[in-house]
């Protein structure tokens, strides 16, 4: 009886670290299918639904946001400013994309350069604010996007004879003239890579359907992806099979590995400690008994 407490605490603590386990590769599993539920729900980063965009009420909703958030410099329906230019034929394309890379609303001066960060709206207020610009006027619709139709070999050739010289020929971007910027591209989703070259932001040029066909746009888009999945930051990078295998193997190898840890400590244990262990036990009851 008296034996006991000290026992279960030793039984306690060897169980430790198969309950770490369990609670890393329960984490990690968990945090891969949220990643994977993430991007197969959107995989080419239209973030809206670009049919919904027809919709009045959808318009009305726009405009009023486009009041409070847009209008100090592109003014009263989008005529423009001397802080901004009009938008009656920006379109949706050219909306669409400003406003889901969040250079849109800008926050330097007019004449600096509109950089990428995190959208400053939510999915259903950039949906209103497309849709509302682009019921000013004639513009460029948003893509349809289909990586399917697109040629690695010609879209590889495109890139590095139309964009390279600007964003480098990985794709990691690059300097211009008047402190200007050519971004990396490894954020831009697939129907950005499409509109930034329908839209040409900035310095950019515009590359429409007249530069280059719907095939040969989709071929380069198809190319950016796959700089994008090369463009690993470093480690082991699984050939980039995706999460799920990717928290799978994390869960066998982690869960594996600590296993093995236990196993070892175990033995020791019962190897070398056993024969020491009989005389602690009664000042370890003492102690447990204070
Ligand atoms: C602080 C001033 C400012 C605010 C606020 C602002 N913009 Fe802009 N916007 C600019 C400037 C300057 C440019 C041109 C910069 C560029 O093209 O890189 C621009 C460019 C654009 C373009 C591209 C125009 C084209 O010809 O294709 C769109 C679309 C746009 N803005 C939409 C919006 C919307 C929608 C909002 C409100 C959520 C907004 N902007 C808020 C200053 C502003
Ligand atoms: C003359 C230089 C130049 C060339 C050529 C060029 N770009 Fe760009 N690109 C830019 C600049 C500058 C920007 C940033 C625009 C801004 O200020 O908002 C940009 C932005 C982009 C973005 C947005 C990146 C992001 O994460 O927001 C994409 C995508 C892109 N370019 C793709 C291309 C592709 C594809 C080509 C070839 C078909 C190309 N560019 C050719 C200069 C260039």
């Amino acid at each position: 009886m008296a034996l006991r407490p000290p026992a279960l605490r030793a039984g306690h603590l060897r169980l430790l670290p198969v309950a770490v386990a369990l609670v890393v590769a329960a984490a990690g599993l968990l945090g891969a299918q949220a990643q994977a539920a993430e991007e197969d729900s959107d995989p080419l980063g239209y973030v809206i639904d670009p049919a919904a965009l027809d919709d009045p009420a959808t318009v009305a909703d726009g405009a009023e946001l486009f009041r409070v958030g847009c209008v100090s410099c592109h003014g009263p329906g989008g005529v423009g400013s001397p802080r901004g230019p009009g938008l009656t034929g920006a379109g949706a394309a050219s909306a669409h994309f400003y406003l889901t890379t969040g250079r849109m609303p800008h926050t330097g001066a007019s004449d600096e350069q509109a950089i990428r960060k995190p959208p400053a709206h939510s999915p259903e207020e950039i949906e209103a604010l497309v849709a509302y610009v682009a019921s000013l006027g004639e513009g460029q619709a948003i893509p349809h996007v289909d990586l399917a139709e697109g040629n690695l070999q010609e879209g590889g050739d495109l890139f590095r004879g139309e964009c390279a010289a600007c964003h480098s020929a990985t794709g990691a971007g690059g300097a211009l003239s008047f402190g200007q910027n050519a971004p990396s591209l490894d954020e831009a989703t697939p129907v950005q890579v499409y509109e930034a070259m329908l839209v040409g932001p900035g310095q950019m040029p515009v590359f429409s359907p007249t530069a280059f066909t719907e095939e040969e746009l989709n071929s380069i888009v198809l190319y950016v992806e796959t700089l994008q999945n090369l463009g690993d930051p470093g480690g082991f990078s699984l050939g980039r099979v995706g999460p799920i295998p990717e928290g799978f193997v994390a869960v066998v190898v982690g869960t594996g590995g600590l296993m093995l840890v236990v196993f070892l400590i175990g033995r020791r244990r019962t190897g070398e400690a056993e024969p020491a262990s009989q005389p602690v036990r009664p000042a370890d009851t003492v102690g447990a008994g204070r």
